[in-house]
C-alpha cells in the first residue's frame, strides 16, 4: 500500500538493488523504504558499503533500482534533484562561473539567465572574486562551495549530497557546516545527506536514517529534537551526547563489521 504523503515529498517504497558483477550478485540495498518531507534536511549514516551511495544514485536517477517505487517531486521544468559529491565534482576544465551556470544548462534555462543566476549564487558562497578562475586554483573548502552553489543555482528542490564535505580538514568542515545550513535555511530546499560524521549529522539535520551493514535496510529514523537555528553549543546538551552515543550504538557492530570485510 502506497504511504500518504504531499506530492512534493520524496518517497521511497522497498526499495532493493542488486548489482551482478562477476560471478555473485551483490545485494546493495534490501527494502529501503524513506519519506523526505518538502523542505527537511536528512542525514544518512551507516557503515561502508552497506549502498548510501547506491541509494542516492537510484533517487536521483543515476541508478536503476531492482525493486521498489521511487517519487520526486516534479521540478517545474528542471531536473529534480541535483547532487554534491565529495570530490571530482566540479569540471576542471570550466572556470568557476561556468561551473555553476552548467547546472542550469542541463535544466534549459537561456544563457543569459544562466550567467546572472550564476553570479547571484557567486556572491551568496563569496566567491565573486574567483568568477574567472579554475578550480585548481581553489582550496578544497572553495571548490565544495562552488559544488554547493551549482546544486542550488539550479532550482531543483531536492538536493542530494553523498559526503559532500568529507574531505575537507576538520576546521573547514564547521565552517561549511555553518554555510551550508544557512544556505539551507533561507532556501528550504529538501537535503539528503550521507555522512560518516555522526555530530555532523545532528547538528545538521531534522532526522537522522541510520542504516544497517549491507545489504543496507532502515536501522532506525531518529528525530534530532534540537531547535533552530542550532550552533554548536548544543554539543553541550546532554542531550546530544545521549543522542550521539545512541547513534554509534546502532552503528558499532556493523561498522567493524564492514571495516573487517572490506
Ligand atoms: N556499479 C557497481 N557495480 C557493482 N557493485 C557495486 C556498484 N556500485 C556499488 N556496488 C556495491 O554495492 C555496495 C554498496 O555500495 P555503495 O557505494 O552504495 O556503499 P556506501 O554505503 O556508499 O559506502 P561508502 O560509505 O564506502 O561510501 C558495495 O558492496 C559496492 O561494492
Ligand atoms: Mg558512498
Amino acid at each position: 500500500m502506497s504511504t500518504a504523503s504531499p506530492s512534493s515529498a520524496v518517497v521511497a517504497e522497498d526499495v532493493s538493488k542488486v548489482f551482478f558483477s562477476g560471478t555473485d550478485p551483490v545485494w546493495a540495498l534490501e527494502d529501503f523504504s524513506l519519506t523526505l518531507e518538502p523542505g527537511s534536511f536528512t542525514c544518512i549514516v551507516g557503515p561502508s558499503g552497506c549502498g548510501k551511495s547506491t541509494f542516492l544514485r537510484i533517487l536521483g536517477g543515476l541508478e536503476e533500482r531492482t525493486v521498489g517505487e521511487v517519487t520526486l517531486p516534479a521540478g517545474e521544468d528542471r531536473i529534480p534533484a541535483a547532487f554534491v559529491f565529495q570530490e571530482h565534482g566540479v569540471f576542471p576544465w570550466m572556470t568557476v562561473l561556468d561551473n555553476i551556470a552548467f547546472g542550469l544548462r542541463m535544466s534549459g534555462v537561456g544563457k543569459a539567465e544562466r550567467l546572472r543566476t550564476a553570479r547571484e549564487w557567486l556572491e551568496r558562497v563569496r566567491l565573486a572574486d574567483f568568477a574567472d578562475s579554475y578550480p585548481h586554483q581553489l582550496s578544497g573548502g572553495m571548490r565544495q562551495r562552488v559544488a554547493i552553489a551549482r546544486a542550488f543555482a539550479t532550482g531543483s528542490p531536492v538536493l542530494l549530497m553523498d559526503e559532500p564535505l568529507g574531505a575537507l580538514d576538520a576546521q573547514t568542515r564547521m565552517l561549511m557546516q555553518e554555510e551550508l545550513i544557512a544556505l539551507w535555511e533561507a532556501e528550504r530546499k529538501t537535503v539528503l545527506m550521507v555522512t560518516h560524521d555522526i555530530d555532523e549529522a545532528i547538528i545538521l539535520s531534522d532526522r537522522v536514517i541510520v542504516m544497517s551493514g549491507r545489504p543496507g535496510t532502515l536501522r532506525e529514523d531518529i528525530t534530532v529534537p534540537f531547535d533552530r537555528p542550532r550552533s554548536f553549543e548544543i554539543e553541550r546538551d546532554p542531550e546530544y551526547s545521549a543522542l550521539r552515543a545512541r547513534v554509534w550504538d546502532l552503528l558499532r557492530e556493523d561498522a567493524r563489521t564492514a571495516e573487517e570485510t572490506a
